[in-house]
């Protein structure tokens, strides 16, 4: 299974053996990791680590995630998160984000953690099998690429998000409201990396080249815009 085809079957996984991973499966996961995408002059730092030196995970294993306290370096954590909890499920992991777990001992930077381990809990089998808001309120164009994109976790599912298609590029804009920010807080900035890096992905499969992805604004006028070519 690709990244694109676990958009439509992936789930938070909150239930896992408790065995750990090999040294091969763990040695294939830090590949991804490294030869993972970030946003441009983001230096985020992705850690895997084992349950015992974590509070609150389900799993046996962990990725945390580091980086500076901005609105660009949350969402590169979420857009990169996103790309490893695809490729994670695309394998036949179980994995979730997770703000209620923590490492026992927090390096300053520590922003967020990506659980992942074995399990049996099943994928989804379609789009019908995920509780989102439908596309015609979050998008202003009915296509292929919104249609993925509506997909992406948030945090509480809060979904904090509008996408704008104009010529040559997609718009991921920062939507708050009142109770999400409150409950979700930066959390949110997190949540609008995540779905960019699903437009991203929903792009190419359409055959797009994607030619820049910018972190743009900050605060509630946060957004990022995804430039793309015919392909
Ligand atoms: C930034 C972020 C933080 C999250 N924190 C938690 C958490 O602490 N505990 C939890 O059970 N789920 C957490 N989730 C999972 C969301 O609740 C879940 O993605 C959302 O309800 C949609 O469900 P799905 O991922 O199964 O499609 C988090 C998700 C995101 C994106």
């Amino acid at each position: 299974m690709t990244s694109y085809e676990a958009i439509f079957t992936r789930r938070s996984v909150r239930r896992y053996d408790s065995a750990p991973l090999g040294d091969a499966e763990l040695a294939d996961i830090q590949a991804a990791i490294d030869g993972a995408k970030q946003l441009p002059g983001q230096t985020g730092r992705f850690i895997i680590v084992n349950a015992d030196t974590l509070k609150g995970a389900p799993s046996p294993h962990a990725i945390l995630a580091h980086g500076e306290d901005t609105d660009a370096a949350l969402s590169n954590i979420g857009y990169v998160l996103s790309s490893l909890d695809l490729y994670l499920q695309s394998k036949g992991y179980g994995s979730i984000v997770m703000g209620m777990a923590k490492p026992l001992e927090p390096a300053a930077d520590y922003r967020i953690l990506l659980a992942f381990g074995r399990t049996t809990v099943p994928v989804r089998t379609g789009e019908a099998d995920f509780k989102r808001r439908g596309v015609a309120d979050i998008s202003n164009e009915d296509n292929a690429v919104a249609r993925a994109a509506r997909l992406a976790p948030s945090a509480v599912n809060f979904q904090p998000w509008k996408l704008e298609f104009s010529p040559g590029k997609v718009t991921v804009k920062y939507t708050p409201n009142g109770i999400g920010r409150l409950l979700a807080g930066k959390m949110q900035k997190i949540d609008v990396g995540i779905i960019t890096r699903y437009v991203e992905l929903a792009l190419e499969h359409e055959g797009k080249i994607v030619t820049a992805v910018t972190p743009d604004g900050t605060g509630k006028n946060f957004g990022i815009e995804v430039g793309c070519t015919e392909g």
